[in-house]
């Protein structure tokens, strides 16, 4: 496993440009499933996750074919041979999961394998298996597998008008896709509203869907009788997660930065956060382009994460990282996942002072992080350790780095042409 050496503290310098969303392109590569004609995408991450997705859809008998000199890639799900996502892959990233609702929307039958839960919670699936059994979907779970089926009674998914109990993101999505195919009319109440759901209901209108409201609480969703891909390659929207670690990498070090492909209207709740902490940022949002100004240092701050468009829990470790060096103490609650503060003990093993106490952080600020051997153990966490390496004195050694292979794409080169002294090192670290 590759392991991150980082010399700090880092004065950044320079420009960086933001990769397509992560949390985006796996729903909507999940999507081509339904498309009866190839799919072709233009500048897709080059990520884990996305390679992982690629292994999944493969298996299922989609061939996809990339020109990376042109950045594109194409994908036909046509000769589909197989309705089983097996629990090798499944197990290695959750959004596997998200091929249910196609699968059983086109082909009336799907066999997933539970995704199980990961580090930082359970996971659970009953709110997208509650929703496709309002669709007439007849689910059985047997041998750590769902097996979904339509055998009893039509052969189409039933439009319905279905209330999530949580506006999750994942369940949101299947339940997009599976109304796409579905006879008759389907409304989503306490839909997810995160852009990338947005960015999904797009997609699926490009492909002859007839998506209204996608990224609002309420989503209707006319069913068809198939779906056809045409036109342009798709770009997928830019990742919101990838630009607030940035704009907290360049706040962090007092550094002035300049952040290409940054969808500033998705980030209101980081954006004011830091703000409010004293940072000084120059937004240009039909640009697209903010760039992080130098401050006079940074004071605390109390947040709470929540469903968008509230503070995004894939922002809570990265600016976690970012409080333990603010001149006065902060708080941090946590209300999506029950077990996201794995990067706490790290960042106190770089001489922060967090206590937690249930689902909050109380973070002392005003901490002068020292360099030290770190370990990875989710995405997130990975990254508020770069962030605390970049802020910390002396040479910091990242390791597990696989875990921010998954979602932030060529982090180490995209933080050199930023000035900051960091090496890759592969190997058993
Ligand atoms: C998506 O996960 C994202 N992943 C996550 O990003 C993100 O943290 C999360 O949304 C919340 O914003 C992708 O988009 C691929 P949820 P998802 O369903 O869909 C509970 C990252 O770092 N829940 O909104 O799994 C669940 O246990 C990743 O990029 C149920 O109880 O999120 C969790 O506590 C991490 N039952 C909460 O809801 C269900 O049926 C949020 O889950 C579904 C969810």
């Amino acid at each position: 496993m590759d392991k991150l050496i980082i010399s700090g503290p880092a004065k950044l310098r320079g420009e960086v440009t933001i990769s397509a969303s992560k949390n985006a392109s796996l729903p909507i590569l999940t999507a081509t499933l339904l498309s009866t004609t190839p799919v072709t995408f233009k500048s897709l991450p080059k990520l884990r996750d996305v390679s992982t997705l690629f292994k999944l859809l493969k298996n299922l008998g989609a061939t996809i074919n990339s020109d990376d000199q042109n950045e594109l890639t194409t994908i036909n799900t046509t000769p589909i041979s197989s309705l089983e996502a097996t629990y090798d892959l499944v197990k290695t990233m959750r959004a596997s999961f998200l091929v249910m609702g196609p699968l059983l929307a086109r082909y009336g039958k799907a066999k997933v394998s539970l995704p199980g839960g990961c580090a930082i919670g359970a996971r659970a699936i009953d709110i997208h298996l509650e929703a496709l059994t309002k669709m007439g979907a007849k689910i059985n779970l047997q041998g750590g597998y769902v097996e979904a089926t339509l055998e009893h009674g039509p052969k189409r998914l039933q439009g319905n008008e279905i209330y999530l109990s949580f506006p999750s993101v994942g369940a949101t999505e299947n339940l997009m896709m599976a109304a796409t195919l579905a006879h008759g009319t389907t409304v989503i109440k306490n839909a997810a509203q995160e852009p990338e759901i947005a960015d999904l209901g797009e997609f699926l209108n490009r492909m002859g869907a007839k998506v209204q409201g996608a990224g609002s609480a309420e989503v209707i969703i006319e069913g068809q009788e198939s779906l056809l891909f045409s036109g342009s390659p798709y770009v997928v929207i830019p990742d919101r997660i990838e630009s607030a670690t940035y704009l907290i990498a360049g706040v962090m070090t007092n550094s002035e930065i300049t952040i290409h492909n940054i969808n500033a209207k998705h980030l209101d709740a980081v954006i004011a956060t830091l703000k409010d902490m004293g940072a000084k940022l120059e937004i240009d949002y039909d640009k697209k382009i903010i760039k992080t100004l130098l401050h006079q240092g940074l004071h605390g701050t109390h947040v709470a994460t929540a469903p968008y468009p509230g503070f995004p829990t894939d922002v809570q470790a990265q600016l976690m990282a970012l409080t333990t060096i603010a001149q006065t103490p902060s708080v941090i609650t946590e209300h999506i996942f029950e077990n996201r503060f794995m990067h706490v003990p790290e960042l106190n093993r770089m001489g922060a002072n967090i206590v937690l106490k249930g689902n909050s952080a109380f973070i002392d600020g005003q901490s002068t992080l020292k360099s030290a051997p770190v370990m990875c153990t989710d995405l997130r966490a990975s990254a508020a350790l770069v962030l605390a390496a970049l802020a910390a004195e002396g040479q910091s050694e990242v390791c597990r780095i696989y875990h921010l292979d998954r979602g932030y794409e060529k982090i180490d080169q995209k933080l050199q042409t930023l000035n900051v002294d960091i090496t890759r090192v592969p190997g058993d670290n």
